[in-house]
């Protein structure tokens, strides 16, 4: 099988439907958005003021996804100072250590491991999923079945290793039955993905899927628009392009999807090995 034969071969592959636009969850129990007033009015000596009160950005954030609007990555918080290359595995393993053994969505009831991400911490392309599957669930590294040895198989035509980029999901823990996540699942897991994103600082990040899309970009939109534009996440350009699974399903996607992965080529000036040429 040669470095392309991402491009060539694909069989059906049943989980994931990334085409599929998922309901929002019901509403969990709304947090007044509204700071408390400080001091009793009924203490002061003062004519009483009305109280203005505006909910600060950050409380906005949550009021907003607890009202289960989307909220892009960029608009979730300020873009942090870079940290130094030397520094970012170092700031990984402490977000990893802050995620703990989570239990803060309902997804940990049914997981096996944590899939936190591969790759390394000062890579210049970073793709993004949707979920661990059963294969990442059982050895708690991202994209290591099917749809994963596609993924490998693109990113070596694309002239990297997999060694050279990093791989993280929407959510860290799998879906049962490979289920598209829910909204509430995906917001309470995204702030430790904003935090990779921020530590490693991609210039480019692929977002695989309509999942992955919907999230980064804070917004629901077919796959169809967003491919073939650049995007902005976190001070990267955000390409979007199909899930391995979907490719795996319908691998006639596989020219369109090469065509992305050209794109990001050209933005981060790599070649395709020589060695290979797409047979399709
Ligand atoms: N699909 C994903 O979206 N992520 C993985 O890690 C594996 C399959």
């Amino acid at each position: 099988m040669g470095v392309f034969s991402f491009y060539r071969n694909g069989e059906p592959e049943h989980w994931l439907d990334p085409t599929a636009v998922q309901q929002p969850a019901a509403p969990p129990p709304l947090v007044s958005a509204t700071r408390p007033a400080t001091a009793s009015p009924i203490a002061s000596a003062q004519p009483i003021a009305p109280i203005i009160s505006r909910p600060s950005p950050e409380e906005t954030d949550i009021a907003r996804a607890s009202a289960n609007q989307l909220v892009s990555f960029d608009a979730l918080a300020p873009l942090p100072a870079p940290i130094a290359p030397a520094k970012k595995a170092a700031a990984l393993a402490t977000i990893r250590e802050e995620l703990g053994e989570c239990t803060r969505c309902a997804l940990s009831y049914g997981r096996n491991k944590i899939v936190f991400s591969d790759g390394d911490p000062n890579a210049e392309l970073m793709f993004v999923g949707e979920g661990p599957g059963a294969d990442e669930d059982e050895q708690g590294i991202p994209f290591v079945g099917r749809a994963g040895h596609l993924l490998n198989n693109m990113i070596t035509a694309m002239g990297l290793s997999r060694e050279q980029v990093y791989i993280a999901n929407i959510v860290k823990c799998r879906p049962p039955g490979n289920r598209v996540p829910e909204f509430s699942e995906a917001t309470t897991c995204s702030p430790f993905l904003l935090r990779q994103i921020d530590v490693v600082r991609p210039k480019v990040i692929v977002a695989l899927g309509a999942t992955a899309a919907t999230y980064l970009l804070g917004r629901k939109s077919a796959l169809s628009l967003l491919r073939g534009n650049w995007h902005t996440c976190r001070g990267a350009k955000l390409a979007v392009t199909y899930h391995p699974a979907f490719l795996l399903r319908d691998p006639r996607q596989k020219k369109e999807t090469w065509k992305d992965l050209q794109m990001v080529m050209a933005e981060l000036g790599l070649k395709p090995p020589k060695s290979a040429t797409p047979s399709e």
